[in-house]
């Protein structure tokens, strides 16, 4: 991969279109509640200043699906960007239009602009070579920066490389290289945390990472399908009743290879699927009818916090219980402390989990924390990500 990096290519005075994954999560009034992927991206940027680049910026924002919708501009995340740059980054109010094609053409060397939603455009999602080749007729040079968008067969991810000479950013490096080198060479025990309402999101990953961790600790909604595949009554808690066979073949398999497979011994239970509602701490299996698992349990913390804490190396993905809500995050708040507590190589992964470890202001205790949900999952599974290789499948234009 490295022979794609950017650093190995001569960026003077060409226009280089870098897509970033600026999709940040914001507030209802419009404000940037976490910029770590905007922050995560200023390396390369800055890089290609440097280097005397004439900086096209893009991203998606969002899921507007090819209409323009004001709440899903990019403009907060240029009016941030400007505070990182002295108010030197243009807004550029369309994708591939008048303004895009005008900005882009006058760009002097080092100055950035940034393109509005890329989702505005239906050519984007729909991966149509018309809108690639429109959006790479804007530069020279393509850049991809966009790990958390990699996992999307997308026009500006898979179909931009079609077009220019195309190179990896320095955080799409620093994603791969981290997350590969710790699942590659774990010490041991290798621990996998994971979490999240879905057994059918994490399939892939157990499947995959069966033959290489010593522990998998489950928590959140997903516990409960493998619960009542044991027999355990869960009450009214989320339960993929289609997927009960699966769960068992998956605790089947992890007994054969000598696995361990931590499940909740207990749980805090809500009346409704409320913040507010009335809840009390009941045994793994005794979650009564009319009430709802919403996260796990204190005996549980400390069970899981003590397996994690001796661990050697740690991949957590996902929240073990509804972390947003004060009353039902106390489980994936003492997964994040012993996360940072020990002194194992780390990886988190997914949005609220990284959201926990940024709370307890933690994050230099962690060995990397991905910018990824969906495709750092993706890589997990083992399964090359259509973004990478778009890059690394095409012959080496150097430029
Ligand atoms: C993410 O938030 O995981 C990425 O930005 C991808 O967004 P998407 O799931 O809307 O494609």
């Amino acid at each position: 991969m490295n022979k794609k990096s950017i650093s190995n290519a001569n960026l003077n005075g060409k226009k280089v279109i870098v897509r970033c994954d600026f999709n940040v999560p914001i507030s209802y009034d419009g404000f940037i509640v976490d910029d770590r992927r905007i922050t995560e991206a200023l390396p390369t940027i800055k890089f290609l200043v440097q280097q005397g680049a004439r900086v096209i910026l893009c991203s998606h924002f969002g899921r507007p699906h090819g209409k323009v919708q004001c709440k899903l501009s990019l403009e907060p995340v240029a009016i941030r960007l400007n505070q990182y740059f002295e108010n030197s980054v243009k807004f550029v109010k369309d994708v591939i239009g008048t303004s895009a094609c005008k900005v882009s053409k006058n760009l002097e060397n080092g100055e950035i602009c940034l393109l509005e939603n890329l989702r505005f455009e239906i050519g984007e999602e729909k991966n149509e070579d018309s809108f690639a080749k429109s959006l790479a007729s804007l530069a020279e040079v393509y850049v991809n920066d966009a790990f958390g968008a990699c996992h999307r067969e997308h026009a500006s991810i898979v179909g931009v490389p079609k077009f220019l000479p195309s190179y990896f950013g320095f955080l799409v490096q620093k994603e791969i290289k981290e997350m590969s080198e710790v699942i590659k060479n774990p010490k041991r025990p290798f621990v996998s945390i994971l979490g999240g309402s879905k057994v059918s999101d994490k399939i892939g990953v157990i499947k995959n990472l069966i033959d290489k961790v010593d522990t998998f600790i489950i928590g959140g909604g997903m516990a409960y399908t493998f619960m009542n595949a044991l027999g355990y009554s869960v009450g009214d808690s989320i339960c993929e009743k289609d997927r009960l066979e699966l769960a068992r073949d998956i605790m089947e398999k992890t007994k054969e290879k000598g696995v361990r497979f931590l499940l909740p011994v207990d749980n805090k239970v809500g009346k409704e699927y409320s913040p507010e509602t009335e809840f009390k701490v009941v045994g793994a299996d005794k979650i009564p009818n009319g009430w709802q698992g919403l996260d796990i349990g204190p005996r549980t913390c400390e069970i899981f916090s003590n397996e994690i804490k001796n661990a050697g190396t740690i991949v957590w993905n996902g929240p073990m219980g509804v972390s947003e809500w004060d009353n039902f995050s106390q489980g994936t708040f003492s997964v994040a402390r012993a996360v940072a507590e020990s002194e194992s190589a780390s990886i988190v992964g997914g949005g609220d989990s990284a959201v926990a470890i940024k709370k307890i202001e933690c994050e230099s205790k962690i060995t990397h924390i991905s910018t990824g949900g969906g495709a750092s999952l993706m890589f997990l599974e083992g399964i090359e990500l259509p973004g990478i290789k778009a890059i690394s499948d095409r012959p080496f234009a150097k430029f």
